[in-house]
């Protein structure tokens, strides 16, 4: 069946902790230093959540900017996303916690666990919805509290992550514009790459899974990355393939913010010159389900994307799991 509705982005908003932690902070922390950071990643410094914060209190903040900007009531609101490997509780999800806290009483809300690629796989789902004429507007959100996650005792994890959130309203839209194309993979078979060990029913939490840390982010960093690199260049290929246009055709691209070195990858692949591409990693770090949209509202706020401009969205991240999408911005 086809589209009924087309569907797109009508607004984006998004938080980030004003609590800055430097390169230098973390010199404090582990063996590292800024120069290795800076050249491995291209991170400067990241923000994490004060204690009495987490994932929902962002992303209830980037959820009403997005809203304030949609012009959009919260009982006009059919269904809330939130994409998160960081959620408040197991249950309920942060995005039921979401949909009380900003007053949605008509919304339905569940989460979406693809990690780094949750926003996009976020705003794929809500595509179906609003093209099948089921719903008209969706909050889709991004939100993560990594910090609470991370060993900082482990230099190989805890230099790269951040916290923050970020949301977009997608709502229907003229046939001239919208999301053009989506793209989603999975492969299962890399799980073990990065991952949570405990706390879940293959193994609970005990004293001994909090001794060894088992909570806590554990990444195999340089298979990620091989991983990363060759997915990135042709996860973004393919949406621009899938929408019919060819790379000239692309005016900007806002990828996954995991490091400067992947991104490169995807910006060559599409042959756009570093202005084309939109990057705040050196200042807040990977954060997971949150880089994107929170790097979609910088792009948006700071004039970088107009209505017509065909933009990419590409990410990648645990599971392991893939995405992209290609925007004809609608405003
Ligand atoms: N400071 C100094 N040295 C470090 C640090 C650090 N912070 N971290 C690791 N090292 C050391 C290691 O111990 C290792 O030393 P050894 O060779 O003596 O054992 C060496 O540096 C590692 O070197 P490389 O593996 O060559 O480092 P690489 O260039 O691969 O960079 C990095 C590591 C930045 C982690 C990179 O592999 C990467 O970005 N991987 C992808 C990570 C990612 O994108 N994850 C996304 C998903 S996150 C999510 O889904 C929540």
């Amino acid at each position: 069946m086809g589209a009924l509705f087309c569907s797109g982005i009508i607004s984006t908003g998004s938080y980030v902790p004003d609590n800055i932690v430097t390169n230098k902070d973390l010199e404090n922390i582990v063996e590292t230093t800024d120069e290795w950071i800076v050249t491995r990643t291209g991170i400067r410094e990241r923000r994490i959540a004060h204690a009495n914060m987490a994932t929902s209190d962002m992303a209830v903040i980037a959820a009403k900017r997005a809203m304030k900007e949609s012009g959009l009531a919260p009982e006009e609101i059919d269904l809330i996303l939130v994409a998160t490997v960081t959620p408040d509780n197991n249950v309920p999800s942060t995005a039921c916690i979401v949909q009380y806290s900003i007053g949605a009483v008509n919304a339905a809300a569940f989460d979406i666990n693809a990690a780094c690629s949750g926003f996009i796989y976020g705003i794929i789902t809500a595509k179906q919805f609003v093209a099948t004429g089921t719903y008209e507007n969706i909050l889709v959100i991004g939100a993560e509290c990594l910090s609470r996650f991370t060993d900082w005792k482990d230099r190989n994890t805890c230099v790269l992550f951040g916290d923050g959130a970020g949301a977009v309203v997608i709502s229907r839209v003229d046939s001239e514009v919208g999301i053009l194309s989506q793209y989603m993979g999975a492969d299962g078979s890399g799980g073990e790459l990065l991952k949570v060990e405990a706390g879940g029913s293959r193994k609970p939490a005990s004293l001994e899974t909090v001794e060894q840390g088992l909570h806590y982010f554990y990444m195999d960093g340089s298979e990620v990355f091989k991983f990363a690199v060759r997915i990135m260049a042709s996860a973004a290929m393919e949406a621009v393939k899938l929408a019919g246009l060819t790379r000239e055709c692309v005016d900007y691209l806002v990828p996954h913010q995991a490091n400067i070195r992947i991104i490169e990858g995807a910006r060559k692949r599409l042959n756009l010159t570093k202005d084309k591409v939109y990057v705040n990693l050196d200042r807040y770090g990977n954060m997971s389900a949150a880089s994107i949209p929170v790097a979609l509202d910088g792009a948006v706020r700071e004039g970088l994307i107009k209505r017509g401009h065909n933009i990419v969205l590409v990410g990648f991240g645990g599971g392991l799991t893939w995405a992209s999408a290609l925007i004809k911005w609608a405003y």
